[in-house]
């Protein structure tokens, strides 16, 4: 735990939902209806999920305990691009209040819709995960997620709305005007990826002010891979908790599972509305709680977009509750699709995180390049000095990129090239940050 962080007290049993205190017997007999339902309601309205029931020879009516579900086919983006716009909704388009898509990094957008009974689920668990970083209502909450087709700004938006919190909705970007508003409106919360909050906390220090002294006292961040590391950073330069928010557009946005503040164990998975799985991804097996594997989701209660067995790509492992009696999911280490193989050594860019951040010197802002120059594979880490610890000579910048070095190698066995460079040489995103650029030729 980090030092110095401000005194926050944990809910009282009061404050909680009487199913987040329930036990796992409840929790699963009520997620046995839920899912009943959700099966039916899927067969029933959503053709092309039917079609594959069919194919494979599942029918809700043999579902009679949980682990059957692993009878029933897998959902993944595809098909949600093959029947693209509005193929895999289950209500008329006219019962849908919303629409948000994700834009995804190559071909169609996957596009996904919400009845008002979805946005007042999604409102009431967003709500319940700003509870459990810390927030109470009367709290001023200051959301940096995009607003707009991504789900992070108006999901974070009617979340904290619901609880009773004051919203401050600035958006990403305009970096400059974000430290401002935190000065002046003194806000306690903030909703921003943990690689924006970095940005803002360089534009604070920027500006000549120490983001230490901010009124802000919870971060609660998502939207991508973080590590512990990465917590700890913002931890100390911000002197406020960071707390871990996980959710994705296909199955809700934000709000499927969030860290609880007093424990910081881990995401709690609001079971009560989704139905995890682990699998092995090579295979699609179902892996026993404890296992990492691929995270496979099942929404409970959506009536708009139903979604059983959605592969997320986000690899973790299931654990027992701690602060709740709902399941933990570990913190991500990384999605199937963001791993590298580099000389045939399989690697994410969170590895990489947690070795920067041991260098006292270095920033959380990174990146990784992947090239092929000669026929062999190669990786250059470019990593960003803090702004307090430029060092004052070649010499000592080579120990820093000697030291790392040596950390890649031993501890993932991988030769990289280090390249340390000034702050504000790698360029900041406003959302989600982008780690690694692959010049290999495709194919
Ligand atoms: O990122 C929803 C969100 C908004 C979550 C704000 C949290 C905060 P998508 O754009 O559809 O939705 O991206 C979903 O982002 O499958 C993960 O790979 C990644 N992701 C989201 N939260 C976390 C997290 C939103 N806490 C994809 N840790 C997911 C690691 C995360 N990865």
């Amino acid at each position: 735990m980090t030092a110095g962080l401000p005194p926050l007290a944990p809910p009282s049993r009061g404050e909680l939902e009487p199913i987040e205190l329930a036990s796992r017997d409840e929790i699963a007999a009520l997620q046995l209806a839920r899912l009943r339902w959700t099966l039916r309601h899927a067969y029933d309205n959503v053709a092309h999920f039917r079609a594959r029931c069919e194919a494979e020879g599942a029918h809700p009516d043999d579902l009679k305990q949980l682990a059957e579900l692993a009878r029933f086919p897998f959902t993944t983006k595809d098909d949600l691009r093959r029947t693209y716009p509005f193929g895999m909704f289950a209500v008329p388009r006219e019962k849908l209040l919303r629409l948000h898509a994700s834009s995804g990094t190559t071909g169609k957008p996957t596009v996904v819709g919400y009845t008002k009974h979805d946005l007042d689920i999604w409102a009431d668990l967003v709500a319940r995960s700003i509870r459990a970083s810390g927030g109470r209502p009367g709290d001023l909450i200051h959301i940096a997620y995009g607003y707009g087709l991504f789900t992070g700004g108006l999901g974070a938006h009617y979340g904290a709305e619901r609880l009773g919190c004051t919203v401050i909705p600035v958006s990403g970007g305009m970096t400059e005007r974000q430290v401002q508003i935190i000065q002046d409106f003194k806000p306690t919360i903030i909703m921003v990826t943990p690689s924006y909050m970095l940005a803002i906390a360089d534009e604070f220090e920027r500006q000549g002010l120490d983001p230490r002294t901010s009124s802000l006292k919870i971060g609660i961040h998502g939207a991508e891979p973080w590590t512990n590391a990465l917590r700890g950073e913002i931890e100390r330069r911000m002197a406020m908790h960071a707390v871990d928010i996980y959710g994705l557009s296909e199955v809700l946005g934000p709000g499927v599972a969030n860290e609880c503040v007093e424990s910081k164990d881990g995401l709690h998975l609001w079971e009560d509305h989704f139905y995890p799985e682990v699998i092995d991804p090579a295979t699609g097996t179902v892996l026993p709680d404890g296992e990492v594997g691929e995270l496979v989701l099942t929404t409970l209660t959506k009536e708009a977009l139903p979604m059983v067995r959605y592969r997320t790509r986000d690899l973790t492992r299931l654990l027992p509750g701690t602060a709740r009696s709902m399941r933990r999911m570990e913190k991500i280490t990384g999605r199937s699709d963001d791993m590298l193989i580099i000389r045939g050594v399989n690697l994410f860019p969170s590895q990489i995180e947690e070795l920067i951040l041991k260098q006292q010197a270095l920033s959380g802002h990174y990146l990784l390049e992947v090239s092929r120059p000669r026929q062999l594979d190669e990786l250059k880490v470019i990593a960003e000095l803090r702004p307090e610890a430029t060092p004052n000579s070649a010499a000592a910048e080579e120990r820093i990129a000697a030291a790392l070095q040596h950390d890649v190698k031993s501890l993932i066995g991988v030769t990289a090239r280090i390249e340390i460079v000034p702050v504000g040489k790698i360029e900041r995103s406003i959302g989600k940050a982008r780690r690694v650029i692959d010049l290999r030729p495709k194919g």
